[in-house]
């Protein structure tokens, strides 16, 4: 979504300098181009040369004795589809709030008309004093976007809020910001994760789901503009700035959250790997080996999806099966079953993508049986296709519902 868009990322004179090559690294990863400037600081810290062989462009120094004539502070302000500040020091917020441009970020960030993002990091008291925030508050009153330090151990030996924000975060925000709000209107529920259904206080019965797919679902959904409401099982995965999310344990749990929240939704993807069974006797206590074998009695979970699909209404209904075999023919029964529009099936036993990893290699079958075997590609870009398709869905089942009302309406032919 940020491919071939323009990033312009000021850095400034902070140790926090260093993790941003790493935000470099990603941009261009996702084929976005980044024109980086430093102040003279933030050269104190990390090299020029550095950010020039990861962005794959010269870095910008100097207000007036640019390497390039052709580039100026006008022209970079110009071709900015964002200009990001990380680290941003109490120097550089206190110029911004005040309109001083002594040097060539300063000027930039006057001069362009791209959205500004601003991640600051300095000592806990720096930033916890009433000057530095009341330059913030007025930043943040003029609508620029800070994200605000986070807490914990800082360089100087302090502890407190004074960290950069985390690179993944200020990522996850400048994609926001250059994603075009294609879902604007639509409310999406979706769940993520596996169950965990209780043997006792220490023992499980769950899947190897890693919640990553329905992660990136909800991720992608917010930054095209959707209000998004995930329901997560147990994961790993650090939750998502902005996204309203309900954390439960088991299917029983999962299936009363999504129910509360069904009727007000317009699409519903069900990404959650929800374990069928569940114990008939969860012990309070830690069962112990006392029996030579032991039988576990299960009782089954309710069917969440296939009872969303019974009172389904205008709603787009999607689902996930992880299969072995027969892929396609078991997909589809499921997708006619619980009267879905969408499917997303892969081959739980693949080598390179699936459970836990970070890509994934899935076919999608549509409501009318139409196939697109989709190649290996990152969580993140399959996100994307699938929101691509259920827009897809949606609009064809709109316009066929035009269509429909108009020939009701028009008057019949005599014979
Ligand atoms: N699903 C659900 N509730 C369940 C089981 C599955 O909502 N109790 C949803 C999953 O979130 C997924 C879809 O149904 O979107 C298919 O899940 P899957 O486990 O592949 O299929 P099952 O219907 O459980 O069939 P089986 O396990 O026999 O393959």
């Amino acid at each position: 979504m940020i491919k071939e868009k323009q990033i312009v990322l000021g850095i400034t004179g902070g140790i926090a300098a260093y993790k941003v090559v790493e935000l470099v690294r990603q941009f261009r990863k996702r084929n976005a181009e980044v024109d980086v400037i430093m102040t003279r600081n933030a050269q104190q810290f990390v090299t020029p040369l550095t950010f020039q062989t990861i962005s794959g462009h010269p870095v910008y120094t100097d207000l007036f004795h640019s390497f390039n004539p052709e580039i100026s502070h006008i022209s970079l302000a110009d071709k900015a589809d964002v200009l990001i500040i990380a680290p941003a020091t109490a120097n550089i917020i206190a110029k911004i709030a005040s309109g001083c441009a002594d040097d060539l970020l300063s000027t930039v960030v006057l001069a362009t008309k791209a959205p500004l993002l601003i991640a600051p990091a300095m000592n806990a008291n720096m930033w916890e004093n009433r000057i530095v925030q009341q330059n913030v508050g007025k930043l943040k009153e003029l609508g620029f976007r800070i994200m605000d330090p986070t807490t914990g151990e800082l360089a100087c030996g302090y502890e407190g809020k004074g960290r950069l924000a985390e690179i993944e975060d200020i990522l996850g925000e400048t994609i926001t910001i250059l994603t075009e709000k294609d879902l604007q209107g639509e409310r999406i529920l979706i769940t993520a994760g596996p169950t965990h259904e209780h043997i006792d206080p220490i023992r499980i019965l769950t899947n190897r789901s890693s919640g990553k797919m329905g992660y990136a679902l909800a991720k992608a959904s917010h930054q095209r503009g959707a209000e998004v409401m995930l329901v997560s099982g147990p994961t790993n995965l650090k939750p998502i700035p902005d996204i309203h999310t309900i954390q439960v344990e088991n299917t029983l749990e999962m299936s009363k959250a999504v129910s509360k929240h069904y009727k007000s939704c317009s699409i519903v993807i069900k990404a959650a790997a929800v374990a069928d069974y569940r114990p008939k006797k969860s012990f309070k206590d830690k069962m112990k080996k006392t029996h030579k074998t032991l039988t576990l009695g299960l009782d089954k979970n309710p069917d969440i999806l296939y009872q969303l699909g019974k009172d389904k209404g205008k709603k787009i209904l999607v689902g996930f099966a992880a299969e072995t075999k027969n892929l396609i023919s078991q997909a589809k029964l499921k997708l006619d079953r619980k009267n879905l529009d969408l499917i997303v099936v892969n081959n739980a036993l693949q080598k390179r993508g699936g459970f836990g990893s970070d890509s994934n290699e899935a076919t999608l079958i549509d409501f009318e049986g139409k196939i697109d075997a989709l190649p290996l590609m990152g969580k993140e870009e399959l996100a994307d296709k699938i929101l691509d398709k259920i827009k897809q869905i949606k609009k064809e089942k709109s316009s066929a519902k035009e269509l429909k009302k108009t020939s009701a309406s028009e008057p019949k032919k005599r014979t």
